[in-house]
């Protein structure tokens, strides 16, 4: 039983590994996408991982999730804290979403303590660093254990 999860990345992401390795750690964005497509594969996911700096581009994606995937897990970066257009797209998916955070947003400036994207997502992991890709991963096969693949 195959499921497709498409995983995204949003603004600054692809600069891991680089991006104030103090904060995120210093695994880059391409390094945790061979770690994601192993850990999906335990799982029997037909993983997509697509990354955009692009608030546009990022709620397309999610509308061709919405269409096409049995589940979405997102980061949003920065977006979390500013984005409509990101948490409209989210509401309007009927697909199991998990929203990740490498950080844990609460614990740092007041300004990332807005998020805009909590209250429209199936859940949500935070403050896991990379482990928490995997958390993700292992908390939707749980979310589609029941569903079958859309096919
Ligand atoms: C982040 C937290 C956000 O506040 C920040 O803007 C990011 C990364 C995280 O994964 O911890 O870019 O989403």
């Amino acid at each position: 039983m195959t499921h497709k999860v498409v995983m995204i990345g949003g603004p600054n992401l692809g600069r891991l590994g680089s991006r104030q390795p103090e904060i995120y750690g210093d695994t880059t964005w391409g390094q945790l996408e061979v770690m994601c497509l192993g850990w999906a594969s335990e799982s029997d996911f037909d993983l997509e991982f697509v990354q955009s700096d692009m608030e546009g581009d990022i709620v397309g994606m999610i509308h061709r999730a919405g269409d096409t995937a049995d589940g979405l897990v997102i980061n949003a970066a920065a977006y979390t804290h500013t984005s409509v257009a990101i948490r409209d797209a989210l509401a309007a998916v009927d697909i199991p979403v998990v929203e990740l955070h490498l950080t844990n947003p609460d614990a740092r400036e007041s300004f990332r303590r807005t998020n805009l994207l909590a209250d429209v997502v199936t859940a949500g992991i935070r403050g896991f660093g990379i482990e928490g890709y995997r958390l993700a991963l292992f908390g939707m096969a749980a979310l589609l254990a029941d569903r079958p693949p859309r096919g």
